[in-house]
């Protein structure tokens, strides 16, 4: 863990950096009056950067690492654990392409604290299905085009295992409603609503 955690410390440097980069070509492009009105600007409160230990449950593998308190699951996860099937869409919680579930609950890991999630049980698009033990969701995608470039799709199928989980399929509008905190450029909506109700019709997966 030590190698990754050197990695991703530079990473996590990079990206602070550049935030740090952009605020501050930001702040120089303030009108005149702005500026000078900061002669004694106050302190800039500075980033916690202290790693802390944490111990992550992940698809049933237990993931001993350290971890800024700000680090997202979802950064955490692409980075350090090479889990890249989580997407990063937004990362403002607006297109659900991060989708996990924690303790059997959909969460968007883009809005995750990672040191939040110790204890916690959390199954991500890598640990939904196997290739040879496809989750049914999945297999219903296939079979009613419930994809197309892939990028949305992680987020859709583990929303839509969810949701099938919770019961929310007694319509079509029902299915929508549940399923609108996920975005599909694409426009695979008809497909995904099927293999939801596919699967419902065939019984609600474990
Ligand atoms: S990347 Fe998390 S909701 Fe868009
Ligand atoms: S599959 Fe392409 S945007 Fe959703």
């Amino acid at each position: 863990m030590t190698d990754n955690d050197n990695y991703v410390v530079d990473g996590a440097g990079r990206r602070w950096f550049l935030k740090q980069s952009t605020a501050l070509a930001g702040t120089l492009l303030l009108p005149p009056l702005a500026t000078s009105s900061s002669a004694h600007p106050a302190a800039a409160p500075t980033a916690d950067t202290t790693t802390r230990p944490i111990t992550l449950r992940i698809n049933r593998k237990t993931y001993k690492l350290t971890a800024e308190p700000r680090e997202t699951l979802l950064d955490l996860m692409r980075e350090r654990l090479n889990l890249t099937g989580s997407k990063k869409g937004c990362d403002h919680g607006q297109c659900g392409a991060c989708t996990v579930h924690i303790d059997g609950r959909r969460a968007y890991s883009c809005l995750t604290l990672a040191v939040m999630q110790q204890g916690r049980d959390i199954t991500t698009i890598e640990g939904l299905g196997t290739e040879s033990a496809l989750h049914l969701l999945q297999a219903a995608f296939i079979e009613h085009d419930g994809f197309q470039c892939g990028f949305c799709t992680p987020g859709q199928l583990m929303a839509g295992a969810a949701l099938l989980k919770e019961g929310h399929t007694g319509s079509a509008d029902e299915i929508r409603e549940w399923m609108s905190g996920n975005i599909c450029r694409c426009g695979a909506y008809p497909g995904i609503v099927s293999a939801i109700q596919s699967v419902k019709k065939g019984g609600t997966p474990g």
